[in-house]
Parts: structure tokens; sequence; C-alpha cells
């Protein structure tokens, strides 16, 4: 399970770049698929998350959703400190 619809969404104006991409809008970005993000920073030598970097870790990638993934962030945003912490180890274990 990859853990990714590999579709296409609006993720609002933080993350858009203004730059349409063949059929994607400026705003529209492919979510990556999760599957793997946990040992992302042995493999890959780093953590940096979402299409250009800028998220340092996966609770920042989450915070930056907006647009179609805002109740997501929502929902991360006012979980218990724990529930919170349970979610990002269940992400690292991808
Ligand atoms: C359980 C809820 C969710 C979690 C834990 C989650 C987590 C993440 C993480 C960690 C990334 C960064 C991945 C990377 O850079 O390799 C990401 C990116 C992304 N997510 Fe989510 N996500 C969730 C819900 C959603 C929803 C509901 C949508 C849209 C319907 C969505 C759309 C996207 C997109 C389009 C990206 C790429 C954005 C970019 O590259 O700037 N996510 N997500």
């Amino acid at each position: 399970m990859p853990y990714t619809d590999l579709l296409l969404h609006d993720m609002g104006a933080g993350l858009a770049d203004g730059r349409p991409d063949f059929l994607a809008g400026g705003r529209e970005w492919r979510t990556p698929p999760l599957w793997g993000i946990g040992p992302v920073d042995n493999v890959n030598g780093h953590t940096r998350f979402l299409h250009d970097g800028r998220a340092r870790s996966i609770a920042e990638a989450i915070l930056w959703h907006d647009g179609e993934g805002l109740a997501a962030r929502e929902a991360f945003r006012n979980m218990s400190r724990a529930e919170r912490a349970a979610a990002l180890r269940f992400l690292e274990s991808l």
C-alpha cells in the first residue's frame, strides 16, 4: 500500500508556485507516496519534504497542508500531544 492517491490536489496559496505545469495548475501538487518516508533520512541523507523541500520534518510538511489538505492539517493540529506523537510514529514506520 503506497499511501498516496497519486492525484493532483489544490493545496492552497501557501504551497502554490503559480507555475502551471502541463495539466497541473500553479497550486496543484501530486500526492507523493508516503511509503518509505520513515527511512528517508538514512536513505537520502536529508529530511526535506514537499515539492520544494521547504519542510524539515514530517510534522512541518503536514502543517503546510491547505486547500484540499486543510482538514488533514487541522485534524493533526487538534490532536493531543500523545496522539500527534503516535501519528508521527506511524508515518515513520512506513
Ligand atoms: C492523514 C493525513 C495526511 C498526512 C499524514 C499527510 C502527510 C504528508 C507528508 C508527510 C507530505 C510530504 C511528503 C514528501 O515531501 O515526500 C505530504 C505531501 C502532500 N500531501 Fe499530504 N498528508 C495527509 C493528507 C493529505 C490530503 C487529504 C491531501 C489532499 C487531498 C494531501 C495532499 C498532499 C500533496 C498534494 C502533497 C505534496 C505537496 C507538495 O509537494 O508541495 N495530503 N503529505
